[in-house]
Formats: structure tokens, sequence, C-alpha cells
């Protein structure tokens, strides 16, 4: 990539509906942190943009089924999010939300542009509408079954079974989940974004990296899920979107439009033009001019994604800014895949998932630890799986056993030997590398090394190769680890002082180049070891430049004398009890969940309805088969003023001498039926578990029959 004079980084606005988890981190929050981190300690003028994305069917759905408005929902989860991102150390310059007054006017103004320039094309079509609820339906609104795998719980937009895109009027049995009606199609106008006339310039954009011949990118630093995922779409050739929806919730298109009533922009419009308005807010406050990040050549735009947001991010987006003109395109948009948990895809709606709140909670301080483990694991280029074991493992023989051991065992000799001082050395003394080789080192010639180290660091994260830089901190920490195993310095302080003072020299400049090496990756953990070697605590705008420099110089990072503070440990072990708690807490996640999958709950009675049912106790005194009818018993029941007859269809599993005198709960009011010839007077209320098996509701206690139940 070259050289900028600015980066803008965005990531993927998070819908307002539910908590952050482990997915969404690893998805597009942490890479962009890593990425931002890094290019502060470059001293790059960068600004790391968010906010929650507010509008959407996502957001009304949620508030229906918590039985609240959207903007309660919005103002939760907003709260949430702010809170969670903080603690995880996501370090965003500005994080914005897309319900912002601010927002609504950028959007409506971006909208206004494109009518101006006569980008839209108006079209009028059918779609589905619940005359019940009296309104159009999100295609989230509409479940039904898939024509592609006739999964019978896919959704307008979407199959979760098969994984296909959808139109609503794809869908087998349509059904709106508002009413549970079927919809029916209507006539609605709409503003589209023609694609398909943006195919050619997208292709080329995306291919060569061009634009009317001009080079932007080069195409060889994008991901190749990401290329091809984009290629995918271009080949199947794109349709005009329509950029408008008949919603009550998200931007109202500009008043002075004709026929804007009603109508709201389509979410994945609004979204990412949240990336601007989060610009402008920041800015703002910030005394920055936003033009200077969003529409000037010299700057870079990078979008940290999902792959499910790449066709937004790539073909979209683009489209929409190229319409209005004087915008940047992304130069890069380093989408992730998936982070799997436990064997199976992380799960809203079926609890299956690390909610980072939770995480918090139960693990509190171990921020960096999820950090690392997640970043360790990153599904760079394809799906990756997080266990609970794997943290453990992770935790236990990375981060305390190399990283952690390798600070602390160099801290304490110090202070053993130097009373916690820098030691002075000679130059010309030779050292065991860390190959092992007797007496190959120099005390410059291993600053080099680290030099080299750090370099091939810096080009891993400037590729968004965040797994192998990484990999490259915990690198240097074993290479400080082998050069103190086979120098011993712990045997050579009597006999050969000289050299232990190099390897102990050498050894906290290679502590001082992890405490910046690390920051990106872990915070707390870069500012612990700054503490400890009493260095400041970095700033982030250069220090990496410095540092840098000053290994090619040949310099030193911590000066000859330079007094040390107390050591303490970096990390500590992750116990069993520990890991176990958390498996068990998601395992009961998947047997709650699954109880719960059993039928749904039915539509909701008010009060009324519900105290107009007569439930009483009552005594089974005979019970009988109704001839020809395999499931039916014709019983007889005391109520105690009075007896009945009631039908009930339990004769496949209880046999008629076994319930009498058995206590049951019938409803006594329900109109009287005739049931194969027999008048039944009332029905016994049975629980029928998931594999259809029967159990009488029976009172705790023998009280009278007749009692009341209520
Ligand atoms: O997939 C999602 O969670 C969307 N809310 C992402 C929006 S990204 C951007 F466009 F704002
Ligand atoms: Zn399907």
């Amino acid at each position: 990539m070259n050289e900028a004079k600015r980066i803008i980084v965005t990531s993927a606005l998070p819908y307002a509906n539910g908590p952050l988890h482990i997915g969404h981190l690893s998805g597009a929050y942490l890479s962009a942190d890593i990425y931002v981190r890094f290019q502060r300690m470059m001293g790059k003028d960068i600004v790391f943009i968010c906010g929650s994305d507010e509008n959407g069917a996502a957001i009304t759905m949620k508030a229906i089924k918590e039985q609240t408005t959207p903007q309660a929902v919005v103002d939760n989860y907003h709260e949430l999010f702010k809170d969670s991102f903080e603690k995880m150390g996501i370090s965003f310059d500005h994080y914005h939300r897309t319900s912002d007054q601010l927002h609504h006017e950028t959007a409506q103004d971006f909208f206004r542009e494109l009518h101006k320039k006569g980008k839209f094309i108006e079209k009028t079509s059918e779609q589905y509408y619940d005359a019940k609820a009296n309104q159009f339906l999100a295609d989230r609104y509409i479940k039904g079954t898939c024509p592609k795998c006739s999964h019978d719980a896919a959704y307008g937009d979407q199959c979760e079974n098969c994984g296909s895109t959808l139109s609503p009027t794809e869908l087998i049995n349509p059904v709106s989940t508002l009413t549970g009606e079927k919809p029916v199609l209507q006539q609605t106008s709409h503003w589209y974004l023609p694609l398909d006339q943006d195919e050619d310039w997208l292709r080329e954009w995306i291919t060569e990296g061009t634009v009317d011949g001009t080079t932007h990118h080069d195409p060889s630093d994008w991901k190749k899920h990401v290329i091809g995922q984009c290629k995918s779409w271009l080949d199947g050739g794109l349709q005009p979107r329509s950029m408008t929806r008949d919603l009550d919730w998200g931007v109202d298109i500009p008043k002075e439009i004709p026929g804007s009533e009603g109508k709201k922009l389509y979410v994945w419009m609004d979204a990412p033009i949240g990336y601007i308005s989060s610009t402008i807010a920041w800015s703002k406050q910030n005394n920055k001019d936003w033009k200077d990040y969003w529409k000037n050549e010299d700057s870079q735009l990078i979008h940290f994604i999902g792959k499910d947001n790449i066709v937004f991010h790539c073909i979209i987006f683009p489209a929409i800014l190229k319409a209005h003109g004087g915008f940047i395109l992304p130069t890069n948009v380093p989408a992730n895949q998936f982070m799997n948990l436990e064997g199976d895809k992380i799960s809203t709606s079926r609890n299956w998932a690390v909610w980072v709140p939770e995480y918090l909670e139960n693990m509190p301080g171990k921020e960096d630890e999820l950090r690392y483990t997640m970043t360790r694991n990153m599904p760079e280029q394809k799906d990756s799986e997080f266990t609970w074991t794997g943290f453990q493992d992770a935790v236990n023989n990375e981060l305390v056993n190399n990283l952690a051991n390798f600070v602390n065992r160099v801290m304490v000799l110090t202070h053993k030997y130097y009373d916690g001082k820098v030691p002075s050395f000679d130059e010309d003394e030779m050292i065991v590398g860390p190959e092992g080789d007797l007496e190959t080192a120099f005390h410059d010639s291993e600053l080099l090394r680290l030099f080299d180290e750090l370099s091939e660091y810096g080009d891993h994260i400037r590729a968004f190769e965040f797994r192998a830089a990484l990999a490259k901190v915990m690198e240097i920490s074993s290479l400080g680890n082998q050069i103190l195993q086979f120098n011993e310095p712990w045997k050579a302080i009597k006999e050969e002082p000289e050299v232990v003072a190099v390897v102990m020299n050498l050894l906290l400049q290679y502590c001082a180049a992890l405490s910046l090496a690390v920051r990106p990756f872990m915070p707390k953990c870069a500012d612990n070891i700054r503490s400890m070697m009493s260095l400041p605590t970095i700033e982030e705008s250069g220090e990496f430049v410095e540092l840098m420099n000053m290994l090619a110089e040949g310099e030193h990072l911590v000066k000859e004398d330079h007094q040390l503070n107390k050591s303490a440990h970096l990390f500590t072990r992750i116990t069993d009890e520990v890991i176990q708690e958390q498996v068990d807490r998601l395992n009961a996640t998947k047997e709650s969940t699954e109880e719960i999958k059993a039928p749904p709950v039915k539509e909701n009675i008010n009060f009324d309805d519900f105290t107009k049912m007569d439930f009483r106790t009552a005594t089974v005194l005979e019970a009988k088969k109704v001839p020809k009818a395999n499931k039916l018993l014709e019983l007889k029941i005391d109520l105690g003023f009075e007896q009945r007859t009631v039908v009930s269809g339990i004769a496949e599993q209880y046999d008629p001498t076994e319930i009498i005198g058995k206590k049951v709960t019938i409803i006594a009011n329900l109109a009287a039926r005739k049931i194969r010839g027999v008048e039944s007077q009332g029905m016994v209320l049975m629980a029928e578990n998931s594999e259809g098996k029967l159990s009488f509701v029976s009172p705790e206690n023998d009280w009278e029959n007749g009692t009341i139940v209520k």
C-alpha cells in the first residue's frame, strides 16, 4: 500500500439489538484496533471511526420481541456497546450512533444529492403488505419455506439454513411475523440505484485496482476471499437496488421530494453513511476538517468488517460514494471470515456465544488474554474456532510460560544482580546466541536481529496479517528466553560477570522493545511492562518509528544505570476449574435453548380472556375405553359439587384401571361437545413433552374437589 498522508479506519457499525460477542470482536473491531494502534505508533494521522447501527428492521423486530420501543432498544445497546468496547480497549476516536440528528441530516443530504443528480430510478413494484398490521413488511418480517432447501423458517432476505440470499416473493407459504397473517402483494414506489450501470467500473476497480485507468490501489494487497466474493457478485450481474423502504423507524426521505411520505432510507444506505457522520461529529469536537479524510486523494479509507458485509462495502457503498462524487473509495476492505465457537456457529438466537459483557464480568482484568487468544486465532483467511481449552492453553503456555516468564526473569535477575539498575557492559564481550552455539553473538548483533524481527512484525501489521505479527512478538520473547537459557546467568554470575552484564543489558533492550511491540495487541500488558521498567507510558505518536530508528543506529532503548521499578507477574495461569465453569455455562445455554425450541408461544391473550377460564381440581372416579377410538378414554370425574363425563385423548398412554382415584385439573366451563357420540363436559389438563409423552397436571395438595385453580 502506498504511503498516505492520512488514514481513516472504520469498523462495521454493530446493530444495536443485542450485546457484543466474540464473533463481532474478531470480525471487525480487534483487527481494526490493532491496525490503528500500530499506525498511531508509526506517527500516522489516523482516525478510527465507529458507532451503533440503530435503524432498520433488526431494531424494530427486537422492540416487538421485547415489547418496547425501538428507541429504548437502541439506547440500551448503544450504552452497552460503548462500555464493552472501552473495557476491551477498542480505541475508537469516535463512537457515534445513527439515531443521532447529525447522522439523519448527513444521510438525508446524501440522498438529496443523489436525487438531484438524477442517480436514482423510481420504480413501482409489488411488495408484501400485512393488511392486519396495516404496513408493508420488511424482508425480515416475512418467514416461509426456503425454495432452495425447504427449511420452513427462512426469512424474506435469507435462509439461515442453507445461506441462500432470497427475496420475499421467492418464499413458499410466506407468513407475516407481525400477525401470523398471509401477506398480500401491494404496489409501492421506491428509489433504486441502478447498480447494473456500475458493473464495469466496479469490476475494473476490484480486479485491476484502477478507476478509469488511473491506479487506485494494488489488488494484490486485498484478501483473496474478498476479491473472490466481489467477483462472484459481479459475475452474477448486479440489479438495481432499492435505497428506500416503507417503514416507520429510520431516516426520513427528505420531505421536499415528492412521494417521500412514509418512506425511510434503506438501512444499508444509511449505515455506511454513518461512518461519515461519525467523522463529522469527531471533527467538530476536535477542531478538524472531516473532508481532509473523506474527500482528499491523499487519504486512505480502510473498512474493517466481517465477511457477511463484503457486498455492502465493496459494491453498494462505493457505488453510492461514486454517484455522489467527491469522495474517496476504500483503499482496502480487509474483511475477516467467521469465528466459530466450540465446534458450532456462533448464534445470537440460539445464545451460542461468548458475550463480551459476560466475559468482562466473569474474567475481570483478563481483557488482554481474550485479545491475545482472539488475535492468535483471527479468521483472517478462513473461518477459525474459539474453544475454552484453547484459550486456557494459549494463556498458560504462551502468555504465562513465554512472555510473562521472560519479562519476569529478566526483571528479577536485574534486581538481584544490579539492584534493579540497567547494567553497563563491554561491547566486545561475546555471549551464547539464541541458537545455543557457543559464543557467537555480540550485544550489537543481537540488537540488529531484534530490529529485523520488528521490521517483519511491522510489515505483517501493514499487510493486515495480525496473526503473523503476533507470532513475531512471541518469537522475540522466545529468543529472549533462549538467550537467557543458554547463557545461564544464575551460574555464570560468579565466574563470568562480564558476560552476564551483556546478557542482562541486551535482554532489558528486548523487554523495552516488547513493551512497544505488544501494545497494539495487549495495551494493558504493554503499560505494565513500561511501568515495571519505569519507562514513560507510550503516547502512541511515533514511538515505533523512534524505536526502529534507535535500533537501526545501534542505540539502546533503555540506558545504562536506568533504575527499574519492582517486577510483577504480567499474566497468571488459568485453572481447569475456571475453564470448566465457562464450558458448563455454555452447555447449559445449549440445553436451555433446546428446551425453548419446543413449540413457540401462542399469540398473547389479555387478562380478561384468562379470567374467563374456570379451572378446577377433580378426581377420576371411573375410566373406560371409548369403543373404536384407540386414543380416547371416557372418564367420570368428581368435581365436588357435581360429577361430569369427560372424554380424554390419553388411552394410548394410560390404562383405565391405573387412573382411578387420580387427582386432576379440568377446565370446567368449556362448552360441552360430542366426541365419538359421547358428550364431553370439560377437559382434563395434560402436560405433553417434546416426545409426546403425557402427564397429568395435578394439585400438589390433596384438597377437596372443585377447588379453583388460577
Ligand atoms: O452487519 C451488521 O451488523 C451491520 N450493522 C453492519 C453495518 S456496517 C456499516 F455499513 F455501517
Ligand atoms: Zn434454505
